[in-house]
This record gives structure tokens, sequence and C-alpha cells, in this order.
């Protein structure tokens, strides 16, 4: 076994990735807790409650650890609700606490990265009709400048929407978010709305802070063809890609969204990324399917050898991590790991699936590609949405009655990883046994 270790650029971001409803508490004024307290749909009829308690003041306590274990940058989200409680109200106390949050990281020389939407809506704006209203496009602006004028001194990163796509599927097409609809014309009409309100955004921060770096964090899925030489199954895998990957990023690129039968022509959307924000967590098989009508006639599957995460959401599919870095490269920006992660209550495949994730990242930045930081999905478990506290995501493990943080092997590997600046053969001899002849072969 060879020693060795795979360096990382001077200045590359190591983080974890959060955001406002997952981890405050008590966020009672948006959407998701109005959602969650419908019976049916959240898994065992579980809320959010008091989440990681972040609002009373235990992010201090998270990013203590977060400091300790390496990390030099943090990416967590504002909550609209909390900003703006109502159409004609801000509330500067929010501002004020945001800012001591970023405070803290500046106090611990970490680089904050804001997101500005992580899936939450105030309560005013969706009883209004939410993103499916055009007017909801300037209601977000009037945030964003109102936020970024408040936090401008502490932050210049910042992603305008988490996983638009993620957002109007599930929100729109499958009905598993709120408002729960499955209507496809509402889907075209949301995306459309969530591409104007980025490229909206993306002027109006750039207008009070001309340093900005302003992107988007996309969920990229794989789709690989189940039979690679059988037609098509290629046709529908790429079809799937099309639609869910390169919709919204390509139309930040050139201005045009391209829907399976209808063109859209936004020009405003035109070059409104300063770097792409990728969230990789897993990779499909595609099948021809004539029954799957609506997912494009490709019936979706895990590869039958893959390892499953505890509730089978995620395979572990380290190769994909770099095929989307080598997707993302047609943006022509630089690219930042937004999100990347596991649910595994006992931590017995997290080192393992870090560990190659992160050898990924780094055969992409051997090609000289220029990826800028990466950020695990995530810190602290947390309240994971429809599938409420099911699914456990952390570095540290979360005690759900008494909140006290427990830390899983996963943190301390990642922890090495960050203050080395590279993953070595110790650490993966250390964690992650398995892989030792495989990642570092004589
Ligand atoms: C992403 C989402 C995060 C987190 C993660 C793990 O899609 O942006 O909020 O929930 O998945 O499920």
């Amino acid at each position: 076994m060879a020693q060795a270790t795979f360096h990382f650029p001077r200045e590359f971001l190591w983080g974890t990735a959060t955001s406002s409803h997952q981890v405050e508490g008590n966020n009672i004024n948006n959407n998701w807790w109005a959602w969650e307290h419908q019976p049916g749909k959240i898994v065992h009829g579980q809320k959010s409650g008091l989440a990681c308690d972040w609002w009373s003041g235990r992010w201090q306590e998270d990013f203590d650890r977060a400091a300790a274990a390496g990390q030099n940058a943090h990416r967590l989200s504002i909550e609209w609700s909390r900003v703006q409680p109502a159409p004609d109200r801000w509330d500067e106390y929010a501002l004020d606490y945001y800012r001591e949050i970023l405070r803290g990281l500046q106090e611990r020389n970490m680089t904050p990265m804001i997101t500005l939407h992580h899936f939450t809506d105030p309560l005013w704006v969706s009883e209004r009709g939410g993103w499916e209203q055009e007017d909801t496009i300037a209601l977000f602006e009037s945030y964003v400048s109102k936020v970024v004028d408040a936090l401008k001194e502490y932050v210049t990163l910042w992603v305008t929407i988490n996983e638009p796509n993620v957002l109007a599927t599930m929100g729109y097409a499958f009905g598993d978010f709120p408002p729960g609809k499955k209507d496809l014309a509402a889907t075209v009409r949301v995306v459309t709305h969530l591409l104007h309100a980025h490229a909206t955004a993306y002027a109006a921060i750039h207008k009070i802070q001309p340093q900005a770096r302003v992107g988007i964090a996309l969920n990229y899925r794989g789709f690989q063809p189940a039979k690679p030489w059988f037609p098509p199954d290629r046709f529908v895998a790429r079809l799937q890609s099309r639609i869910y990957n390169d919709l919204f990023p390509r139309a930040l690129m050139d201005g045009v969204l391209r829907f399976p039968f209808i063109r859209k022509r936004l020009p405003q959307a035109k070059a409104t990324q300063d770097f792409f924000g990728l969230n990789y967590y897993t990779q499909d098989q595609v099948a021809f399917n004539l029954l799957k009508a609506k997912e494009f006639f490709g019936r979706r599957f895990y590869e039958h050898q893959a390892e499953l995460s505890d509730n089978g959401f995620i395979a572990n599919q380290p190769k994909g991590m770099f095929d989307s870095i080598k997707w993302g490269l047609q943006f022509q920006v630089p690219i930042i790991i937004t999100e990347n992660g596991i649910e595994d209550a006992d931590d017995h495949l997290r080192p393992k699936y870090i560990a190659q994730h992160i050898h990924q990242v780094w055969r992409a930045v051997n090609y000289n590609w220029p990826v800028k930081g990466y950020f695990h999905w995530t810190l602290v478990d947390n309240f994971e949405w429809e599938r409420g506290w099911t699914q456990r995501f952390g570095l540290w493990e979360l005690d759900l009655e008494t909140l006290a943080r427990h830390k899983r092997p996963s943190a301390d590997l990642y922890a090495a990883i960050c203050r080395e600046n590279g993953l070595s053969s110790d650490m993966v001899a250390k964690y992650a046994p398995d892989l030792l002849e495989i990642m570092f072969p004589d």
C-alpha cells in the first residue's frame, strides 16, 4: 500500500451546509410549519419543533464544533418568514440576530455562504399563491435586497435559491412538499418564476454589493441508462437529465428555458451565475418503460449491487460525483459542492462515502477543474422535510429528547480532511480500511 495524501488547493473551502427551517426551531410562520401540522404529510407525523434549537443560541456550540473540526466555511440559510413576518413588516430583531450569527462565524474564521431561499416561504406568501404567482418575484427581490443590505458587511457568497428543481418537482409535480400539487402546468409556471426570481435577485445583489458572488445550488442526479447498449434506455436517461439537471443552469447561461415541448426566453437570466453550486448525493439507473408516462417513460431504480443508506434513500455512487462536476464545467464558472452526504444513523457507511466522494472531488481538482469548495450535508442531524427525523445526515448525532449532540466517527474523518486540506492513506486506513488498496494501490 502506498503512503500518500491527495492534497487540495490552498484556500479550498471546507464546511458543512444547513438550512434555517431544518436547524433553527420554532419557525412557526412559514408554509412548512403549516404543512407539518396537517395529518399525513410527514413520516410518522413528525415535526420540526425545536429542530437543533439554533434560534435560542445553540448555533454557538455547533459552530464551536465545526471550527474545532477544522472547517473554514459554513453554508446556512436565512428564513424569509422571520425577516419579513408580514407583507408590510420587517423584523429588525431577526436581522440583528442573523448578524450576530455571522459574527459568530467571523470570530471562528469561517467563511459564510448564505442561501436566501431554502424551500420555505412565509405563510403570507404561500397564502397568496406562492411561486405560482408572478408577483412573488418582486416580493422575493425586496426581501433579498433587505437581507443583502443588512448582511453585506459579513457575506459575499450568496445562493439565491436552493434546488429550484427539487422545489418545483416536489411541490408542484409530485406533491410531497407544500403546496402538495400534482400539476404539470403549475410546475412549468413555478420553474419559470423561480428562474426569473433568481435573475432579479442576481441583479439586486450586485447592485448593493458589486463584489458579490452569486449562484444557485442545484440538485444534480446522475441518470445512467440501465442497459447502455439499448437506445431507448439511453434516450430516456438523457431526457431525464435534460429536464432535471440541465434545464435551470443552462437557462442561467443563455436565457432559454428548454422544457420538453416548450421553449421560453428569459433574456434577463442570461449570464447570471458567478459560480455553480452543485448538490450531489446519488445516481439512478433508468430503463425505458411505457407505463411511466409521468416520468417521461423512464423507470428509475438503484443499481442492484449498490450500497444503500439506512432507508434506501441514497445509493453510494461516488463516480457520479466526478461525472456531475465534469457536466458542470459547461457553465464555465467556478464550481462549489454546496451539498453532499448520506443518511446513516450508526455511521457504518458514511466514512466510506465521505472518503470516496472527496476522492472524486480531488480527481476533478487534479484536472485543474475549478472546484473551489466542499460543504458536507450536514453538521448535526436535522429535520429532513417530508422524511421528518427518520433520516440522520449529521456528522454529529442529535438526541431528540435532550438535544445533546454526540459525535459520529465520520466527524473525526472529516476533521482530519479539513485540517490536512487533503485525504491521506492514513485517514483511509483508520476510517475506511476497505478502500485502502483501491484508493492507494502500490
Ligand atoms: C437536499 C436539501 C437539504 C437536505 C438534503 C438531504 O435536497 O437541499 O435541505 O434535506 O437534501 O436530504
